[in-house]
Order: C-alpha cells, then structure tokens, then sequence
C-alpha cells in the first residue's frame, strides 16, 4: 500500500498548504488585480507568524512602484537592480536574506526588519513585480517559505488580469 504524502502536522510546509488552501478561495472568482494582491498581502501577513510587512511591489519601466501590501508605509520607488525587491526583479528568482544588514544596498522601508524574502511575480519570462514579506527576527525565511511563497505567487498570477 502506498500512502499519500503529506506534510508533517505543525510543520512549515503544512501551514503552507493550508495556506494555499485559504488562497484559493479567496481569489476564487474574481480576477482584479488590485483585488487580488491586497487580499493576497493581508492573508500572508495574517497567517504566518513573526512578520511586519508583507506586500506586492510592481515593475513600472526600470522602477518598482508599491503596490497592495500590510505593515507601515513604506517607500514607494524602487529601481530594478537596488535593494532585495530590485535584485530579485532584475535577476527573476527568489532571494532568501536572513539578516538584511549584511545584504549590501539593503533598503531600510522599516528599522524593524531584521530578515527578507522576495519572490518575483513572474508571468512567462516577464517580470510583473515581486512580493516582499519582511520578519523583525533573524533568519525567518529559509528553502519551506520559499516554495511556499513561489506556490502562492503561481496561484496569484493564474487567477488575475494581470
Ligand atoms: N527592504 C526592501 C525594500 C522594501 S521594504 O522592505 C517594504 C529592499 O531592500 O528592497
């Protein structure tokens, strides 16, 4: 006999995808891009745990302009290349930092994130935006928040006009 494999109860990988569970239908029917990424920021940023920001920035030409997001204001302009938000646009892929002070051109939007993860928002080869998800603690986000976030990303650009 061969058992389904699941994630083991409590574990990261589980809160995922109950996460990608809850997701689904809240994107569910509707299609608005706006919409959909400010249920999608306030649903992250409600459900995992040790957060204070999580948000949507989007590529405008050769900047990142803030998007949908939860957590104190924060700046607005990014350029492609600058910053977490900006390496992982230009470079199209994930980018784990477990302690933002030692990523050098670390963007500082609020003094209390101490670790980021940036997933970009890609449709084809094209890059959309990224969603950025900010910790006050050191070495939050590792390889489970990753596949986790890039799961809800693929979910968000599948179910919206972008
Ligand atoms: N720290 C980011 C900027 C965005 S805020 O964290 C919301 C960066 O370095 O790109």
């Amino acid at each position: 006999m061969y058992a389904l494999k699941s994630a083991a109860p409590g574990s990261k990988a589980e809160l995922y995808t109950e996460l990608h569970v809850q997701a689904r239908a809240l994107l569910r029917g509707e299609r608005d891009p706006v919409a959909n990424a400010a249920n999608l920021a306030a649903l992250v940023y409600h459900s995992l745990p040790d957060l204070n920001w999580a948000g949507f920035y989007w590529r405008r030409q050769d900047e990142l302009v803030l998007g949908p997001f939860q957590g104190k204001p924060a700046c607005v302009r990014i350029a492609i290349g600058k910053g977490i938000c900006g390496t992982s646009a230009r470079d199209k892929r994930t980018v784990v930092v477990p302690d933002v002070d030692k990523f050098p051109g670390h963007i500082a939007c609020d003094s209390a994130s101490r670790s980021e993860i940036v997933v970009p928002v890609m449709r084809t080869i094209d890059v959309l935006g990224v969603l950025d998800v900010d910790s006050p603690s050191l070495g939050r986000f590792d390889k489970d928040d990753a596949i986790g976030l890039e799961e809800l990303v693929s979910l968000f650009v599948l179910s919206t006009d972008l």
